[in-house]
């Protein structure tokens, strides 16, 4: 890691030296300067262990910022409520800060280097008076694994620390790869509430003023005023999506925002597969899928962010660098995701679900009629009819990965799994089919970059708004968007042509003219799972259309569901006026991208448009 530019930034705060220094000596002297800015009371360096959070957790429930829930029905879990504002990511105010701003390009919000550090320097003064600042070292990805990288996060947060070490392989390991030379990224949080002498603290400090900023050039993270997951948990989207996206251009491999899953067919063959689609769109469901259709099984290996690399065999590898799930809790249900129930079953952090009166917890969604009082996710009463639901929509579990009762016995493996199939998603009320195949590597890139979903659809024939959200990366890609497309296309030209992952479009969410989905998702969904494991084993046969390879109905396995003919047809209907429609659309996208779009990209649109007039 880059010492030298974290100490120009902050050298009137400490007369320490570092930028000679390497291995642990430069960790120290890190932790040292972001202690004589920040000034906490101490500093504990975290082993990982689990005498350690066993510690934290007892010292927190005493203190009144977790409640331990019932051992009887779920031992060793707690419940977190944060402040009411502090409850999702804040994209307003996430930043990349690049010294040039085309780097960070038109998707970002972009901020000068030198401007930044200055605001940050102020707020971060002081900002850990009165806390405990603890230094969190930790792996993404298995421990010295070929995808592996490390990083240390700072932090005032007890709620952070406790929730790295579900998220992250966390602790004094970490630090004897650090002493062997291993470069690590170096992340900064604090919830920017210092703590007068004698003063009471608040269940969950935050700060109403909150930076959450990237440096790529430098790899490092600054994380200000906030306590919730995806702006104070640094390893998952700053770390491992914004930074890595950065690291994996410069050094030739891919951080996305993807599920990984083992499909393996009645006949033992297995699949590795990896998944983009934007939040909400069921990407934990999908990775915990029981397959409705006998034979079939999935196994998990992650639920949100993969790393790719190319191999030496041509192939392409892939790991889940996280350890652990910080999932949506409304919606996960028995009939919707019954793995994750079951994977609940202890070691869970719940922040903003409701509390039962039998000291368990309970969301919307987790049974089908809810229990008739509830403390919501507020610490107020709460009965069905009192007009709100009782958890917060973005109320979210953390629990180990190795708790999930279908984990792949893979999900570790040092060199990661090969790919065999890339999906990528979007919710579309209209024009994108159940599924379809891309006809090569570019055709899939160019997928990726149109990944975009409906809030509604408009009249029959007409397209709703479009949000884009290409590669499902929209708030999480460290660099110009454009950029990432070209990279994607240079990462094919590296792949063996007939060992390169297949690539293919999905959406449950298509929707008939009476405004009701087509298809029935959930457990439902292993049905497209199969025909893509038979596409990639050459068992399927496909027929061309304007915008890629459909199947045959008689290719899908349709067993045992209730779908009339005109149903399927318009699942599959492509709609030739429309598509146009959604050609105009995408050109209107791409030229925000100006001369950074690659030119690939643009002779993909004009063949589209070419066999649509065609068509
Ligand atoms: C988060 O908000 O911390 C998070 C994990 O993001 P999302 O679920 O939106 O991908
Ligand atoms: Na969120
Ligand atoms: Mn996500």
């Amino acid at each position: 890691m880059s010492i030298a530019h974290i100490t120009d930034a902050h050298d009137d705060t400490s007369d320490v030296d570092d930028t000679e220094l390497q291995g642990r000596a430069a960790l120290e002297a890190w932790v040292e300067r972001i202690a004589a800015l920040t000034r906490p009371e101490s500093i504990v360096w975290c082993d990982g262990s689990r005498s350690e959070s066993d510690r934290l957790t007892k010292q927190l429930v005493a203190d009144g910022k977790l409640i331990r829930l019932n051992p009887e029905w779920r031992p060793n879990s707690f419940l977190a409520r944060s402040d009411p504002d502090d409850v999702a990511r804040v994209e307003s105010r996430t930043f990349i800060s690049t010294t040039l701003e085309e780097d960070a390009g038109p998707t970002n919000n972009w901020v000068a280097p030198d401007e930044i550090r200055t605001e940050l320097d102020v707020v971060f003064a002081g900002s850990m008076r009165g806390r405990t600042m603890y230094v969190v070292p930790f792996s993404m990805g298995p421990l010295g694994g070929r995808l592996s990288q490390l990083g240390v996060q700072i932090t005032d947060s007890e709620y952070a620390v406790l929730s790295m070490g579900i998220m992250t392989r966390m602790g004094a390991r970490v630090l004897d790869l650090i002493d062997a030379g291993t470069p690590w990224v170096a992340t900064v949080h604090s919830v920017g509430a210092p703590l007068e002498p004698g003063e009471q603290d608040v269940p969950w400090p935050c700060n109403p003023t909150k930076y959450i900023v990237q440096f790529p050039e430098t790899r490092e993270v600054w994380s200000y005023g906030s306590g919730y997951g995806g702006n104070a948990l640094l390893a998952k989207k700053c770390f491992a999506l914004r930074i890595a996206s950065a690291m994996g251009r410069e050094e030739g491999w891919l951080a996305e925002h993807m599920l990984l899953i083992k499909l393996t067919d009645p006949r033992g063959r297995s699949y590795h597969i990896a998944a983009a689609f934007p939040s909400a769109c069921g990407k934990t469901n999908l990775a915990m899928l029981r397959p409705s259709i006998p034979g079939w099984t999935v196994e998990t290996i992650g639920d949100d962010i993969a790393w790719l690399r190319p191999g030496d065999d041509g192939r392409l590898w892939a790991v889940n660098p996280e350890a652990g799930f910080f999932g949506v809790a409304p919606g996960t249900g028995e009939s919707t995701n019954a793995t994750a129930v079951e994977t609940l079953w202890g070691n869970t952090i719940f922040t903003n679900v409701a509390l039962r009166d039998d000291g368990d917890v309970w969301w919307e969604g987790l049974t089908d009629t809810p229990p008739a009082h509830l403390v919501d996710w507020r610490g107020e009463d709460w009965t069905p009819d009192s007009g709100r639901t009782a958890a917060h929509p973005n109320s979210r579990f953390t629990v180990a990965a190795a708790q999930c009762p279908q984990i792949a016995d893979d999900w570790e493996a040092p060199d990661g799994v090969p790919i065999d199939a890339i999906i990528f998603g979007g919710r579309r009320a209209t024009n994108v089919p159940l599924v379809v195949e891309a006809t090569d590597w570019r055709h899939g890139v160019y997928i990726g970059a149109t990944i975009s979903s409906e809030k509604t659809a408009a009249a029959e024939g007409t397209i709703g708004e479009l949000r884009r959200d290409p590669f499902a990366m929209l708030p999480f890609c460290g660099y110009n968007m454009a950029d990432h497309w070209a990279h994607w296309l240079s990462i094919g030209d590296t792949l063996r042509f007939d060992r390169a992952p297949r690539m293919f479009q999905v959406n449950w969410f298509r929707k008939g003219a009476d405004g009701e989905f087509l298809w029935p998702g959930f457990a439902e969904n292993a049905r497209v799972l199969g025909w893509i494991a038979a596409r990639v084993a050459g068992e399927a046969r496909a027929e061309e259309s304007p915008i890629g390879r459909l199947p045959l109905v008689e290719d899908l396995d349709l067993d045992g569901l209730d779908l009339t003919e005109e149903t399927l047809e318009q699942l599959f209907a492509v709609d030739v006026d429309s598509w146009r429609e959604e050609a105009d659309l995408t050109e209107e996208f791409f030229s925000s991208f100006g001369s950074r779009l690659p030119a690939a990209l643009s002779t993909e649109l004009a063949a589209l448009r070419y066999r649509l007039a065609l068509a």
